[in-house]
């Protein structure tokens, strides 16, 4: 949410900073900017819009070898020019770019600035303002700036450029993401390793509240009192060809595609020597201790927690609760003994489930993540970590996070159950392959997607059991990327009211693969239909019937969440093509949402 880079070294600042936000804009695109310094001082061009607007403003002709560039999704105040980052001090001497919400900027706004005008309706130009107030009063830059982010109350990324020092850029962090790109001759920063991999593959992290110096030749690392730290850089493990989209027209379609390759590595990073299935002897036993699993999540990994509840449930034997984080951090239920938790993110970064992982672990209980990203902040502070191993997700709209989220949860289950009457390493390879015959029939679906979308309001998703979890998936990529107004519903809940919006012609996808609820569920789609549905059944071979729209190959009837959902994405994506919606970046999305 949002995404910050910055570059000081020799060569030209402008082209480095605006790959590297082509390369965050999937964490932002209301608005984006750059400022670069040199002997001049410092110049800003900012645009309402994408990166190709901004660097369609961008004077080509400013060379600078400094500068810093900023990608936002808007939280205070409204996309446009005068909001956009970076924000400059009313002197103009700093100038700022942000990333995250000052929770406390109205009240430092009263008590510090009040006979200054604000030039923007957002917290950061606070930011600015107070370092410039604060070296007018006499301190150093470095000074003021320690004495802001002492004031802070929030999250935030920062880098602060000041136009009477050439040689460095501050820099800090709380909550939200950074981390400093190191080299030779020059040195950067970026929210994120993939917009820096075009110049280097060595990262240092970073950790809340130090004050970080970026010069070209080095980088002071400092607490927020001074002490001086070490930090040793690690090697990005990213290959630069991971983050292209090559001759595909989306990045969501490639990332469809790449799902039975996802399942495929999860099933040898989670092999031991003799083949079989295994996780970290740790997590094992912190697993196999617990009274109770709490799975928290957001949007799709809270899907995804849906369906691993059914996992540990039915596989493990260990109850579980899911949660959506956003509503479990200020409203804890009553909690098991020994309880363990599980967090879910493809980013490891939503801040609505971090906040949740500071308050349990302030109550001393344990915490697994599962995510995308190693060393993300979730992953880097919780007790253990389970990777996903899905390679960059870029599209906003998650595809194969989803599903290795759900191949992640079946191993974890599966191991911790030790006995268990099926091969899950068999059965997920067949439900790769089956994905696989699943994503070779396109057209099929693209076709689907015109007969029931192409002229829809509105959509259904009704399925029950495992099936309920992906309708709710379903509905969700639907609204995300095509605007359609979709809904995930129990199928036996719908007559319950939500039935009366049926109207002549009205799309409602059934997703069939439980043979216990098949009945039912065909049961609840003639409901439907009787009052003017337009019913697209998706069941699975072994439990079809003639007017069935898609047949799904043979699956584990626990796994089939992982291959019904696949058709649902692709639904998805041709409907959002047909309505000429810019698949990869929705409008007002974004895909790591490091604020609350
Ligand atoms: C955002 C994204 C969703 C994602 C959710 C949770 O809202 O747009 O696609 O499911 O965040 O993200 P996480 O990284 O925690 O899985």
């Amino acid at each position: 949410m949002c995404g910050i880079v910055g570059y000081i070294g020799e060569v030209d600042a402008k082209e480095v900073l605006l790959k590297g936000l082509e390369k965050l804009e999937y964490r932002g695109y209301d608005s984006a900017g750059i400022a670069v310094r040199n002997e001049q001082g410092i110049t800003v061009f900012k645009e309402k819009g994408r990166i190709a607007d901004l660097r369609a403003a961008v004077d080509t002709s400013v060379e600078a070898s400094v500068g810093i560039g900023h990608t936002r999704w808007a939280t205070h105040g409204v996309p446009n020019r005068k909001n956009a980052h970076p924000h400059q001090s009313a002197s103009g001497r700093f100038t700022l770019v942000h990333n995250g919400v000052i929770e406390n900027y109205h009240l430092l706004q009263k008590a510090y600035l009040k006979g200054i005008q604000v030039a923007s309706d957002t917290d950061t130009e606070i930011i600015v303002q107070l370092v410039d107030l604060f070296v007018s009063e006499g301190l150093s830059t470095e000074d003021a700036f320690r004495k802001t982010l002492g004031l802070l109350h929030g999250s935030y990324a920062l880098a602060l450029l000041d136009s009477e020092d050439a040689d460095v850029i501050y820099v800090a962090k709380n909550k939200s993401p950074l981390l400093v790109g190191v080299a030779d001759t020059f040195n950067v920063i970026a929210s994120d390793a993939m917009a820096m991999l075009q110049v280097t593959n060595q990262f240092m992290e970073l950790h809340d509240k130090e004050v970080v110096l970026v010069r070209k030749d080095g980088v002071t690392i400092t607490s927020l009192e001074g002490t001086v730290l070490e930090r040793e850089p690690f090697t990005a493990q990213l290959d630069a060809s991971d983050i292209e989209k090559g001759t595909y027209p989306h990045y969501m379609l490639k990332e469809m595609d790449e799902q039975p390759t996802v399942i495929r590595k999860i099933m040898q990073a989670y092999s031991n020597e003799a083949g079989e299935l295994t996780i970290d002897a740790d997590i094992l036993q912190a697993l196999q201790e617990a009274d109770r699993l709490y799975i928290i999540a957001a949007g799709t990994s809270y899907h995804a927690g849906l369906v691993g509840k059914e996992y540990f449930e039915k596989i493990a034997r260990i109850p579980v609760e899911v949660h959506i984080s956003s509503e479990f951090g200020y409203n804890m239920p009553l909690l098991s003994q020994k309880p363990l938790f599980i967090f879910i993110s493809q980013s490891g970064e939503t801040a609505d489930s971090r906040q949740v992982l500071v308050k349990i672990k302030e109550l001393g209980y344990k915490a697994l993540t599962m995510t995308n990203v190693p060393g993300s902040t979730l992953s880097r502070e919780a007790d253990y970590t389970l990777l996903l191993h899905a390679g960059p997700e870029i599209a906003v709209a998650s595809t194969k996070a989803y599903v290795a989220q759900i191949a992640v949860l079946a191993v974890a289950a599966y191991v911790t159950a030790g006995e268990t009457d099926f091969d899950l390493k068999q059965e997920l390879a067949i439900a790769a392959n089956n994905i696989q015959a699943i994503i070779e029939r396109k057209d099929r679906l693209e076709k689907i997607a015109e007969d029931y979308l192409k002229i829809a309001r509105n959509a259904f998703f009704i399925g029950r059991n495992l099936d309920f979890c992906v309708s709710l998936e379903g509905a969700l990529k639907l609204k995300e990327i095509s605007y359609i107004q979709a809904e995930g519903f129990a199928g036996g809940e719908l007559k319950h009211g939500t039935i009366a919006l049926i109207e002549d012609g009205t799309p409602v996808f059934a997703i069939v693969t439980q043979k216990a609820v098949a009945l039912n569920i065909r049961g609840n789609v003639k409901e439907v239909t009787a009052r003017g549905a337009n019913a697209c059944i998706i069941s699975m071979e072994g439990m079809a019937e003639d007017d069935d729209a898609f047949i799904l190959p043979k699956t584990h009837p626990l796994l089939t969440p992982l291959v019904s959902v696949v058709p649902l994405q692709l639904i998805s994506y041709y409907a959002a093509l047909h309505r000429r919606c810019d698949v990869d970046k929705p409008r007002n999305l974004a895909k790591s949402v490091t604020v609350e």
